[in-house]
C-alpha cells in the first residue's frame, strides 16, 4: 500500500533507521560479527519511506536490497555506523534495528594474521563500540522526538527489555523474543512486546513485515499526537 501526498501521514518528516549486522575487522580478510538478516530493519525504513517520511537507511552488511524510495548509506563497522547516524541528524525519528558488535578488536591487523607450526593462535583484544541507540537518545539540541531500539533477548524478556529502555534513554523499546524455538532469529517472522514509559503492550506473533507497518502506524499517530 502507499500514501500520496497530503495523506501520507508521515509527510514531511525525517527518519533515520539502522540495520543488519557491524562488521568489525580482525585483520584484512576477517572479522566478527552478529547474527542479523536486515529483514526488520529494512522492512521498518520501507513502511515509513511509504507513509512520505525522509528515510535515511544506515545498513551493514546483508543480502537485503536497498528499500525503494530510501536513502540507503552502506557501512561496515560499528564506529561508521554511529559517523553515518550523526550526520542522518537533524531527525524526527529513529530506529535502531541494527545488531551493533558491542566490542570490536582494539588493533586490526594491517596484514593478514599467518598461521604457523608450534604458533599458538592470536590473542584478540577487544574494545567497545560505541552505542548508536544510546548516543541518538542523548544527543541533546538534536534529540529525534522518538527514538526507538530493539532488544533482542532469550530469557526474562520484558524484564530485559525495561531495563534496557531506561539504560539508553531511548522513548520505546521493541523487545524482541529470540530464544530457540522461535524461529525469529532469521525468519520471516517476529514475536515483540512494544515498551514504553505507558507500560508494555504484547504484539500477536506476525510477519517481519506486518510489525514494520504496524510501528510505522503508531510512529505517525505519536509524532501527530505529541506536534
Ligand atoms: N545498539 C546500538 N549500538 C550498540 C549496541 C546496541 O545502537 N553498540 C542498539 C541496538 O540496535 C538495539 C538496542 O541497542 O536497538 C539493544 O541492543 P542489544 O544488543 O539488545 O543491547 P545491549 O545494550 O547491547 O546489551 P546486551 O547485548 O548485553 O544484551
Ligand atoms: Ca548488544
Amino acid at each position: 500500500e502507499r500514501y500520496f501526498g497530503l495523506s501520507a501521514p508521515l509527510a514531511g518528516i525525517r527518519a533515520l533507521v539502522t540495520s543488519g549486522p557491524t562488521h568489525e575487522p580482525i585483520d584484512p580478510v576477517r572479522f566478527i560479527a552478529n547474527r542479523s538478516s536486515g529483514r526488520q530493519g529494512h522492512a521498518i525504513a520501507a513502511a515509513l519511506a511509504r507513509r512520505g517520511a525522509t528515510t535515511l537507511l544506515v545498513s551493514g552488511p546483508t543480502v537485503e536490497p536497498d528499500p525503494a524510495g530510501v536513502e540507503v548509506k552502506h557501512i561496515e563497522t560499528a564506529e561508521e555506523m554511529w559517523a553515518a547516524c550523526r550526520n542522518g541528524l537533524p531527525a524526527d525519528v529513529a530506529v535502531c534495528a541494527a545488531a551493533v558488535a558491542d566490542w570490536r578488536p582494539a588493533l586490526a591487523a594491517g596484514e593478514k594474521i599467518k598461521k604457523a607450526k608450534g604458533k599458538a593462535p592470536p590473542a584478540i583484544a577487544l574494545t567497545e563500540n560505541p552505542d548508536i541507540l544510546a548516543g541518538l537518545s542523548a544527543a541533546g539540541n538534536g534529540r529525534p522526538r522518538l527514538v526507538i531500539g530493539f532488544a533482542a533477548e532469550t530469557e526474562k524478556l520484558v524484564e530485559n527489555a525495561t531495563a534496557k529502555r531506561l539504560a539508553k534513554g531511548c522513548d520505546w523499546i521493541l523487545a524482541n523474543d529470540v530464544s530457540p524455538g522461535t524461529g525469529t532469529f532469521g525468519g520471516l517472522d517476529n514475536l515483540v512486546h512494544l515498551v514504553s514509559a505507558a507500560g508494555v503492550e504484547d504484539w500477536p506473533r506476525m510477519s517481519k513485515q506486518q510489525v514494520a507497518e504496524e510501528l510505522a502506524d503508531r510512529i505517525a499517530a505519536e509524532l501527530k499526537r505529541a506536534s
